[in-house]
């Protein structure tokens, strides 16, 4: 697989949305070299959407229980995303998987808030700590049709502190995520990136060909 450079974003949220506003604030510099077109939810109601509309960014909302089959809403969420012509979506803090209609029309990156393979899921954050682990972190990945199961581009580790609860624990890797992700974005997007097996590698594009 053999992709090119990001301009053009749609990020795609379920909940506050600080991922989202740090590509917001990022992309608010030219030179960055992408920039939010348009914001997703699979709800209404949510900060991340009242992020979007105070940076004039539009936003849609398509709610799986809109729909009588999961197929439906993949095909009905794919048709919105596509309206904006992306080049890349991320998915900051999305709740739901992404179904063919998405990911075979368009790369989509994905965040985690614990290091890949450990720990995928809803609750990263959590079984970390009920694992008992003294290092955790979080991944920004391609996403496949598995839960947290694609191809990783970036991951970087936080410390697990000894008082640490959820709440406590997701913040300070958040933190780290939201640099991370804003980081990964932005280097996609200036200097183009390539995907072999389960090999992500950005940069030295050479425009030529890769599997
Ligand atoms: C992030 O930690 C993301 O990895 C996880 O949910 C959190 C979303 O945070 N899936 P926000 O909505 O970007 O503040």
């Amino acid at each position: 697989m053999c992709v090119s450079k990001v301009g053009r974003l749609v990020v795609l949220v379920s909940g506050s949305g600080t991922n989202l506003q740090a590509l917001l604030d990022a992309s608010a510099d030219p030179s960055y070299g992408a920039r939010v077109v348009a914001v997703g939810a699979d709800r209404e109601g949510i900060e991340g959407l009242v992020r979007a509309s105070k940076a004039g960014i539009p936003t849609f909302v398509e709610k799986v229980g809109d729909y009588a089959t999961r197929t439906e809403w993949d095909v009905a969420i794919a048709a919105r995303i596509s309206a904006y012509e992306p080049d890349l979506v991320v998915s900051a803090g999305f709740m739901k998987i992404l179904g063919k209609p998405t990911l075979q029309a368009f790369p989509l990156l994905n965040t985690h808030p614990a290091l890949l393979p450990s720990f995928p899921g809803a609750h990263g954050v959590r079984d970390a700590l009920a694992h008992g682990v003294k290092v955790t972190g979080c991944t920004v990945m391609l996403a496949d049709e598995g839960v947290d199961t694609g191809p990783i581009v970036a991951q970087e580790a936080v410390p697990v502190l000894p008082d640490d609860d959820e709440a406590v624990l997701h913040e300070r890797i958040k933190t780290v995520e939201r640099r991370l992700l804003v980081e990964i974005v932005g280097r996609m997007a200036r200097e183009g990136w390539t995907v072999s097996g389960r090999s992500v590698r950005i940069g030295n594009h050479t425009g030529g060909e890769s599997t």
